[in-house]
């Protein structure tokens, strides 16, 4: 038997909801998940990341403040983690550190992303060689630096007879599209890209109405409150009309664009404000038009296909029914159907660019992303 090859995948999404861990081993040609970790955040921090989404004052002390204070709490996690598994830092080749995603703009003449969560910090506290600042070298080279997931969902998820989408229904939601063998004679290319908004403006909404429905909670458990209300279709095309769902691949996108204030400015708009829609009914909307989103890009793309569905979205159940009804001629299913927990999908994926870090492996792709080279991403970090 191999010998292990234990690699860490860190991941903080854009839900700011906790720190996701997943422990892969790479001893085969098949990235094996051996265990996950989830810690959620308090309130406090998850105030404290979200009120970074966008300007304001004070940002850059804020900001470095806070890239410090995760990369404690990363180590904390990192630490119960390897304690629960029995193991030591030295068990553990590479941390691939995502981190928190701050910042991401991608379209501007001198375009940026910025993840907290200092690397050179964790590696220090943790004892473990840490690989992060994945996205920087992807942008430098024109490209989106997002989604940096595709090549490792064809890795694990291809299927030579089908055409397969995974779809990562996170704060935002992505899709990797891995075409079947036909499908390639045909011309068609791994694409990956984000379609839009995932849970983000469900959690805003649910958030922001909590006198309507008392939960203490930040995101709408199983999506009960919005079957509780009806979707409105007026509003449903107001949204669907947005700009960034014409927009051709590649293309990014983030809390900076979907965020309260987008809602807010859609809600505002004459013909919708005499409609007196009830909270209920808009959160009803908004789930709707997840749906749709991703369904949409789905049917663009191919007529036939399994779908893989993961990421915390998968667990709001009126969500998933949504989805199975907006693809009735598709075989929908969550990852775990392929053996991946669908909670750590991305954890692993990161988990993967540390390894590729190390191997020397493009892990980049720049169909996906239109940067102009294959490359190897991220940096490394030393105790
Ligand atoms: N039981 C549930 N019912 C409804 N929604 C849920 C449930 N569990 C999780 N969620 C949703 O999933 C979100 C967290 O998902 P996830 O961690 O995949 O997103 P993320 O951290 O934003 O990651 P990404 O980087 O993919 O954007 C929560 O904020 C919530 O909206
Ligand atoms: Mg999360």
């Amino acid at each position: 038997m191999n010998k292990a090859q234990l690699y860490m995948g860190l991941m903080s999404g854009t839900s700011a909801d906790g720190i996701d861990l997943a422990l892969v081993d790479f001893a085969t040609n098949t990235p094996k998940l051996i265990a996950s970790y989830y810690q959620a955040y308090n309130q406090d921090i998850h105030q404290k990341i979200t009120s970074l989404y966008n300007p304001d004052i004070n940002e850059l002390d804020r900001a470095f403040k806070l890239d410090a204070e995760l990369a404690h709490l990363f180590a904390q996690t990192i630490k119960q983690f390897l304690q629960q598994q029995q193991l030591q830092p030295s068990n553990i080749i590479a941390i691939g550190n995502h981190g928190q995603t701050i910042r991401h703009r991608p379209n501007q003449p001198h375009a940026f992303t910025l993840q907290i969560g200092c690397c050179q910090t964790l590696a220090c506290l943790t004892n473990i060689k840490v690989i992060g600042q994945f996205r920087q070298k992807d942008m430098a080279l024109g490209g989106q630096g997002a989604p940096l997931v595709p090549a490792f969902h064809q890795m694990v998820f291809n299927d030579n007879d089908d055409d397969v989408f995974v779809v990562n229904i996170g704060g935002i939601a992505n899709i990797s599209y891995l075409p079947s063998l036909n499908a390639i004679k045909q011309g068609k290319t791994l694409i990956g890209y984000d379609c839009g908004t995932g849970n983000a403006l469900m959690d805003d909404w649910f958030v922001l109405n909590k006198a309507e429905h008392h939960s203490t909670k930040h995101y709408d458990e199983n999506g009960y409150w919005a079957a509780s209300g009806q979707a409105e279709l007026k509003l449903l095309t107001l949204l669907l009309n947005d700009k960034y769902f014409s927009l051709p691949a590649p293309k990014s996108t983030g809390r900076e664009y979907f965020n309260p204030t987008w809602l807010q400015q859609h809600l505002a708009n004459p013909s919708i404000k005499t409609l007196n829609l009830s909270p209920a009914d808009i959160q009803a909307t908004l789930l709707k038009f997840t749906a749709i989103t991703i369904a949409n890009e789905i049917k663009s793309l191919s007529n036939s296909a399994k779908v893989y569905l993961c990421g915390g979205g998968v667990h709001n159940k009126t969500l998933k029914n949504e989805l199975n009804q907006q693809l009735t001629n598709y075989e929908v299913c969550l990852t775990n159907h392929k053996d991946i927990d669908s909670d750590s999908v991305e954890a692993m994926a990161f988990a993967w660019l540390a390894y590729a870090y190390n191997k020397k492996i493009f892990s980049n792709s720049p169909a996906v992303t239109g940067a102009s080279k294959k490359t190897t991403l991220g940096c490394a970090f030393y105790p």
